[in-house]
């Protein structure tokens, strides 16, 4: 794992857009894997500027988000497919066919699930992946406990994380309880992994993610065995890390 400690959030976004743009950049036609949840909307603002300003175009890119609540159309404003809408798609030269995103409204679960292993597969997989964390060591809506040889399927949404999003929501009984996320095999394949984590609150859970054992009770500790994985992290959430902890995983 490469890890990056940012100052503050904003150069934490700034770094992840850059690693992002030069993808596209290198290839085109590059196909991203992309998240929701506070911690990416910098890098998806900064992608925007970037564009904006002749940097990249996103006219042969094409997406798979991680995840999609289960029972939210995309017109629901807590869907992850209007916050993609919102926070980037609405703003770039993306094609709406090179845009893909779980059907939270779809009536078969698991052909839904198959189909878009299938699109992954068909796309040539995944360049470039990016990923935020929960507090409880969750990457995509794959919670603890999970089984490490998971490809896109329906998650029950674990009580923290039910909580945690429910400062998105009028109440928290209006959080859905279920969602379509992308296993942590299909996060695995993907060729390059860049996990971002901003604030102290998950300064304990990026600690063990980095340095502690591999477990399906903390899923992004799976990570560790990922060949290609940059960590970029502001100095709050790197609070525990030690310039010794640092310094060992440059060597
Ligand atoms: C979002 C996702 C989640 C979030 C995680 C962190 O698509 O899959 O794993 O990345 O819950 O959320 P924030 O960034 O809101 O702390």
């Amino acid at each position: 794992m490469r890890v990056i400690v940012a100052k503050d959030y904003e150069e934490l976004s700034k770094k992840a857009a850059n690693i992002i743009s030069s993808q596209i950049t290198l290839k085109p036609n590059s196909v991203l894997g992309l998240a929701t949840g506070s911690t990416p909307i910098g890098t998806y603002r900064e992608l925007v500027r970037l564009y904006n300003e002749g940097n990249i175009s996103f006219k042969e890119v094409v997406t798979f988000n991680l995840d999609e609540y289960y029972g939210l159309d995309s017109n629901n404003q807590q869907s992850y497919a209007y916050y993609m809408n919102q926070q980037l798609f609405n703003h770039i030269d993306i094609k709406k066919d090179n845009i893909n995103i779980p059907n939270g409204m779809t009536e078969d679960i698991g052909l839904e699930c198959k189909n878009y292993e299938k699109k992954i597969r068909q796309a040539n997989g995944i360049d470039i992946q990016l990923l935020g964390i929960g507090r409880n060591g969750h990457i995509g809506f794959n919670e603890p406990d999970v089984k490490f040889e998971a490809l896109t399927h329906l998650v029950e949404l674990d009580e923290d994380t039910i909580k945690a999003n429910s400062r998105f929501f009028a109440s928290i009984d209006d959080v859905p309880k279920l969602a379509i996320s992308m296993g942590i095999k299909t996060i695995m394949q993907s060729r390059s992994i860049i996990l971002l984590a901003s604030g102290a609150e998950k300064a304990k859970t990026i600690h063990h993610m980095i340095l502690e054992k591999i477990t399906p009770e903390l899923p992004a500790s799976v990570l560790q065995l990922h060949p290609n994985v940059t960590v970029i992290l502001d100095e709050e959430a790197a609070l525990l890390l030690t310039e010794g902890d640092l310094l060992e995983m440059e060597a």
